[in-house]
Parts: C-alpha cells; sequence; structure tokens
C-alpha cells in the first residue's frame, strides 16, 4: 500500500511517499481501507517534533481521524461486518498511521458512517467533533439559556462546536474575521466578533462558557468577559497551566480547563446520530490525494480555514 512516511520531524515538505507493506489487525483491531483522514493542528504540531512528537519513532506515519470500509477483522472483532463505513479517532494521542491506504484501528473507538454522510466529511470529523463534545458537555456543562463564546468559530473545532452549542439552546457569540460571519450565521451563531476589528471581551455582554481555540493572550483576556462562576475551557496544550491565566481566573471566581481530548466509541455513536438526523454537519474546505500532504499541511497551518481539511488516500 502507498503510505505518506515521515523519516524526520520538520517542515511540510518532509513527508515522502512509500510503498510499505498492509497492516494486519490483531484481536480486537479492525484494517480500515482509508478513504478519507481527516487533518488536525496536532498532525503539523507533531510533524514539527511538537505536540505528540514524544510518542513516535521515526520514520512514521502521522494522522488520527480516519474513515473508511472494513477490509479485514481480527479475531473477537465483531461489532461491524467487512464492507461496513466506519469513522472514529484512532489510538489518540499515540500513534494510529492515518496517512496511508490502510491503517489498522481498535473496533470500541469507531463507530458505523451515517449512510447521508459522505467519506471526505466522516473523515474530518472524528477529533474536531470528539473535542468540541468533551469541552461543552463534559468541562462547560453547557445547559439551555447559557452565553457561550467560541474562539475560531470557523475553524475545524469551532464550526462543530456552534452547531453542538445551538442545538443545547444556548446563546452562541463566535470570533472569526468579517469574511466568515455568514457562514457562522448560517450555522446559527447569534452573534459575531470581528477579533481583527474589535476587543472580544468589551464587544458583547458577559458569558458563562468561553471556547478558546487560541490560547495565549486570548485565553487570558477571554476571563474578563465570563461570569463569576463561569467556565474558561482552553484548547492548545502549549499553553497549559499559564500562571497568568490562573492567577487572573482565581481573582475572577472563573473555572479554567485545558483539556485534552479522550477517544470515546460510545460519543462517536450520538455525534453520527446528529449527522444522521442532519442536526450537524462538518465542513471540508479541501481535500487532497495523499501524495498532496505537504500541500495539505501546508494550507491548515495558514490557520485560516474555514472547516476542515482531509486527505483521501484511495
Ligand atoms: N487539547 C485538545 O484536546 C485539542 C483538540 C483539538 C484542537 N486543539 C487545538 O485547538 C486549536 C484549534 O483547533 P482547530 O482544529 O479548530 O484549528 P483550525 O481549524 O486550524 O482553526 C482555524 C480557524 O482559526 C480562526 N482564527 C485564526 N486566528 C484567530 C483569532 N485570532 N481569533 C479567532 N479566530 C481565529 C480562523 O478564522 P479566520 O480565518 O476568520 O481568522 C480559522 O477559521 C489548535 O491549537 C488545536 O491544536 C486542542
Amino acid at each position: 500500500m502507498e503510505a505518506a512516511i515521515l523519516p524526520r520531524f520538520g517542515d511540510a515538505d518532509a513527508f515522502e511517499m512509500a510503498t510499505i507493506p498492509i497492516p494486519r489487525p490483531a484481536a480486537g483491531q479492525l484494517l480500515v481501507k482509508v478513504q478519507a483522514a481527516g487533518l488536525n493542528p496536532v498532525d503539523y504540531k507533531t510533524r514539527m517534533g511538537k505536540g505528540q512528537a514524544a510518542r513516535f519513532t521515526l520514520p512514521a506515519i502521522l494522522g488520527w481521524d480516519i474513515a473508511g470500509q472494513i477490509a479485514d477483522a481480527g479475531q473477537g472483532a465483531h461489532k461491524f461486518k467487512p464492507g461496513d463505513r466506519i469513522f472514529g479517532m484512532s489510538n489518540f494521542p499515540g500513534p494510529a498511521n492515518a496517512y496511508a491506504q490502510f491503517a489498522v484501528v481498535q473496533e470500541n473507538e469507531f463507530t458505523l458512517v451515517p449512510d447521508n454522510v459522505p467519506d471526505d466529511m466522516a473523515g474530518a470529523t472524528p477529533l474536531a467533533a470528539l473535542t468540541a463534545w468533551e469541552a461543552l458537555y463534559d468541562h462547560a456543562e453547557l445547559k439551555a439559556g447559557m452565553r457561550v463564546l467560541i474562539h475560531a468559530a470557523a475553524g475545524g473545532v469551532g464550526h462543530i462546536a456552534v452547531q453542538l452549542a445551538r442545538i443545547t439552546e444556548t446563546y452562541v457569540i463566535g470570533t472569526a474575521s468579517a469574511q466568515n460571519h455568514p457562514y457562522l450565521k448560517e450555522l446559527g451563531a447569534n452573534e459575531c466578533i470581528d477579533y481583527r476589528e474589535q476587543r472580544f471581551e468589551t464587544a458583547t455582554a458577559p458569558v458563562d462558557v468561553v471556547l478558546d481555540g487560541m490560547g495565549g493572550e486570548t485565553a487570558l483576556r477571554s476571563l474578563d468577559i465570563i461570569k463569576p462562576g463561569g467556565v474558561l475551557v482552553s484548547l492548545p496544550s502549549m499553553f497549559k497551566d499559564d500562571p497568568d491565566v490562573l492567577a487572573r481566573a482565581k481573582e475572577k471566581g472563573v473555572r479554567v480547563v485545558w483539556m485534552s481530548v479522550r477517544p470515546a466509541g460510545e460519543r462517536m455513536e450520538q455525534i453520527a446520530a446528529l449527522m444522521a438526523a442532519g442536526k450537524l454537519k462538518v465542513k471540508v474546505a479541501a481535500s487532497f490525494p495523499l501524495k498532496e500532504v505537504t500541500k495539505a499541511h501546508q494550507l491548515l497551518e495558514s490557520h485560516h480555514v474555514q472547516g476542515k481539511v482531509v486527505l483521501l488516500p484511495n
């Protein structure tokens, strides 16, 4: 099979295409023909030698988001049948080898792709959707009527979070550049803030929850708009335990969570059910054949993608 191999940590052009043996599924595992592998910022951070790089040995195959058909099953893997279309976030934060024509996955981390969801959309979904779900429902304990501010609302996690927050009947405010405001309105956002023109912390009334896909100064400034007793859920792990954020949060009576997304097969089922019902749509901004992995990484690294970028290995 063809795979995009990373022989060394480095720039987006560090990838090389290689022909390698198709892996075999062990007990409880499935062999998946990868139709779409979604990209996430942790992919390029890991490629640079940051992110989850310490868990990889070189040469490595990157990627965690997989959608595809079951080609084979290991002993005791009975949840699905050959040919079923499944999707999930595989083995995160350990290696999952998604940037290849075939990958071996744990069946308990995967679920069936709804018939109305195309492969590219399915591959774009798992990590971002699991993150948005865990942030809003587990950490922020979102409830109807709350006010929620979502940073980077047009991005991979953000555009899903806007939809989940609206499904929960919260009042949603999203930050994005002005060109993305019509899109955020389409997703159901009640208010949009152009972070380039306005200081978000004074542009709207106080909120109960901030979902922060930016970190750093954005996390710190977010504490000025959260009500006492509210919560800041911050995603970029490089800013974890920032002492300035912790000190200001204490002063303001705000809870701060730096989360790290966890695999969860049963949650993938809930996400799939929303997609089947047409309530959650994941946007694929661009898709690339596997051999154009460098271009795909360069696009994602621009940090201005609306929705998601995927690789199509087959
Ligand atoms: N800890 C975890 O478990 C976890 C899980 C998932 C993601 N993450 C992290 O969360 C971050 C976001 O991930 P993602 O997949 O959503 O990223 P992404 O898709 O690359 O985000 C792109 C979006 O960011 C927006 N943006 C850029 N600068 C902005 C600013 N200053 N203010 C507001 N929006 C801005 C862009 O909108 P415009 O084009 O309009 O500027 C674009 O739509 C990354 O650092 C990622 O590593 C962490």
